[in-house]
C-alpha cells in the first residue's frame, strides 16, 4: 500500500513514524515533510496547501491512501478533490470541516445534536454584543467566528476587556475578515481535555484523550501556543466520561453532520471541559492535536494503517484498537522568542543520545538539514521530546531526561508539563 502523508509539523511525523511500522505499507512519502520525518518517508517538496499538485502527485504514483495531518488543506477541499480523483483521503470534506473552520457552524451543529456546551449568541453588531455582554456580565469569552491562526479568542475577566474584544475583533478587525461575526460565550470552568474520535461517517470509535499545555510558561503562564506539551491518558478522564462523551457529544454530533449532507470521516477532535457539570464541549477540531498525537501514537499498539482505512471505506463498526497501558508525556522544545518572533537556523546537537534514553522518541515539528548534515530550527515549535512509562511520573522523567541531552541553546521548554496530573 502507498501512502502520502499531508503535513509537516511534529503531528504528522508522528503519523509517518507510525505508518511506517505497518506490514501493509509499500511506499510513504510526506509533503512537505521535516528532517526528522526524512528518517521514515520519502519528503516531497510539495506545501501542505497546494491541493492541485497534492492530488497530482498522488494520482502519478498510484497513491493508495492520502493522510491529511492539518485543518488547512481540509478546509481548502483536498479530501473533495482526492474524491474526485478517486483516491482515498484520510480527512473530511470541506464541507464538513467546516466543524473547525466555523465556531457559529459549530455551535448550531452542537445544538441541533443536544450536546452540552457554553450559552452562547451571535453577534455582526458590536452595539448588540455590547448590550449582551452588560446584560450577562463577566466573566464572559468572546471569538472571532472564523480562523484566526487560533488567536481569535479572549477569556474576558470583566465587561470592559470583553467590550475592548469586541472594539478589536469586530471595529478594528485585527483578525481580518474573521471578525465580521463574533460568538459571545458563557465562561465555562474546569480543566481541558483532548478528546479524539475516529470516524466513518456513520460510526465513531474512541482514539483516546490528552491534556495539552496552551500557555508558553511554566504554571500556564504567558502568551496561547499551539501547544507546548502534552499526556496521554488524562488521570482525569475516566472511562465513564468517556462514554459520556461518545454519547452524548460525538455520536449525536456525527449523525447530525450526515442529517445535513456532509458526514464527517477522519478524526473528530473534540476540546472539552470537565466542568463540575460534567464535560462540555468548547470546540472541535477536525484532525489530530499536535502535541497530542504524538502522545497517542506512541501509545498505540494495534496498526493504524488498517484503521484509518476503515474510518475511509465506511468499515468502523467492526473495528477495535489497542493501546498500551502505557503513559505517554511529550515536552515540546520550541525556538527562543516563539509565540512571539524567533530566529531561524540555530543548530540543534544530541539527538541521538537522547533517542538512547529508555522509552523516548523525539518527533520533529520544525527542522530540515543543512547542506553539510548538521541539524537545524527552521519553526516555532521544533521538537516533540516523547517519554513512556509505566506511570505518568516515568514519562515525564523519561522526556526530561531526553531534553536534557538535547544541546540546543536557540530552544527552550517548558520545565513542567503534567503537573496538574502529578
Ligand atoms: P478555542 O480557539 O475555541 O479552542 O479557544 C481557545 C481557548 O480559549 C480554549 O482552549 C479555552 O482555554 C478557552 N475557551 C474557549 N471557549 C471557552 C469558554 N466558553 N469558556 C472558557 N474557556 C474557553
Ligand atoms: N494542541 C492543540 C491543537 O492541536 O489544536
Amino acid at each position: 500500500m502507498k501512502v502520502l502523508v499531508v503535513g509537516g509539523g511534529g503531528r504528522e511525523h508522528a503519523l509517518c513514524w507510525a505508518i511506517a511500522a505497518s506490514p501493509l505499507l509499500t511506499r510513504l512519502w510526506c509533503a512537505p515533510g521535516n528532517a526528522g520525518i526524512a528518517e521514515v518517508a520519502e519528503c516531497v517538496a510539495i506545501g501542505a496547501e497546494d491541493i492541485p499538485a497534492l492530488v497530482g502527485f498522488a494520482r502519478d504514483q498510484a497513491v493508495d491512501l492520502v493522510v491529511c495531518g492539518p485543518e488547512a488543506p481540509l478546509t481548502l477541499g483536498l479530501a473533495d478533490a482526492c474524491a474526485v480523483a478517486g483516491i482515498r483521503c484520510f480527512g473530511p470534506s470541506a464541507a464538513a470541516a467546516q466543524l473547525e473552520g466555523s465556531k457559529a457552524f459549530t455551535r448550531e451543529v452542537a445544538d441541533a445534536a443536544g450536546a452540552p456546551g457554553a450559552r452562547w449568541a451571535r453577534f455582526t453588531d458590536p452595539v448588540a454584543a455590547r448590550a449582551y455582554i452588560r446584560a450577562q456580565g463577566a466573566p464572559i469569552v468572546v471569538k472571532a467566528d472564523g480562523l484566526a491562526a487560533g488567536k481569535g479568542v479572549v477569556v474576558a475577566a470583566t465587561v470592559a476587556e470583553a467590550e475592548a474584544a469586541i472594539a478589536d475583533i469586530m471595529e478594528s478587525r485585527i483578525h481580518g475578515e474573521s471578525g465580521a461575526t463574533v460568538l459571545v460565550e458563557e465562561c465555562l470552568v474546569g480543566q481541558e481535555v483532548s478528546f479524539f474520535a475516529l470516524c466513518d461517517g456513520a460510526t465513531a470509535i474512541a482514539l483516546g484523550a490528552a491534556q495539552d499545555h496552551k500557555r508558553v510558561g511554566d504554571g500556564d503562564t504567558g502568551p496561547n501556543t499551539g501547544g507546548m506539551g502534552a499526556y496521554s491518558p488524562p488521570p482525569i478522564f475516566t472511562e465513564a466520561l468517556r462514554d459520556d462523551v461518545m454519547a452524548r457529544i460525538v455520536k449525536p454530533v456525527l449523525a447530525e453532520m450526515s442529517r445535513r449532507g456532509a458526514p464527517f470521516r477522519g478524526v473528530l477532535f473534540a476540546g472539552l471541559m470537565i466542568t463540575a457539570h460534567g464535560p462540555r464541549l468548547i470546540e472541535f477540531n477536525v484532525r489530530f492535536g499536535d502535541p497530542e498525537c504524538q502522545a497517542l501514537m506512541v501509545r498505540l499498539r494495534s496498526d493504524l494503517l488498517p484503521a484509518l482505512l476503515a474510518a475511509c471505506d465506511g468499515e468502523l463498526a467492526s473495528f477495535d484498537l489497542r493501546w498500551d497501558p502505557v503513559h505517554a508525556l511529550v515536552v515540546v522544545m520550541a525556538a527562543q522568542g516563539y509565540p512571539g518572533v524567533y530566529a531561524k537556523g540555530s543548530e540543534i546537537r544530541g539527538l541521538e543520545r537522547a533517542a538512547q534514553i529508555p522509552g523516548v522518541q523525539v518527533f520533529h515539528a520544525g527542522t530540515a538539514r543543512r547542506e553539510d548534515g548538521a541539524l537545524v530550527a527552521t519553526g516555532g515549535r521544533v521538537l516533540g521530546v516523547t517519554g513512556t512509562g509505566t506511570t505518568l511520573a516515568e514519562a515525564q522523567a523519561a522526556a526530561y531526561a531526553a531534553v536534557d541531552a538535547i544541546d540546543w541553546p536557540g530552544g527552550f521548554c517548558r520545565r513542567d508539563i503534567g503537573w496538574r496530573a502529578l
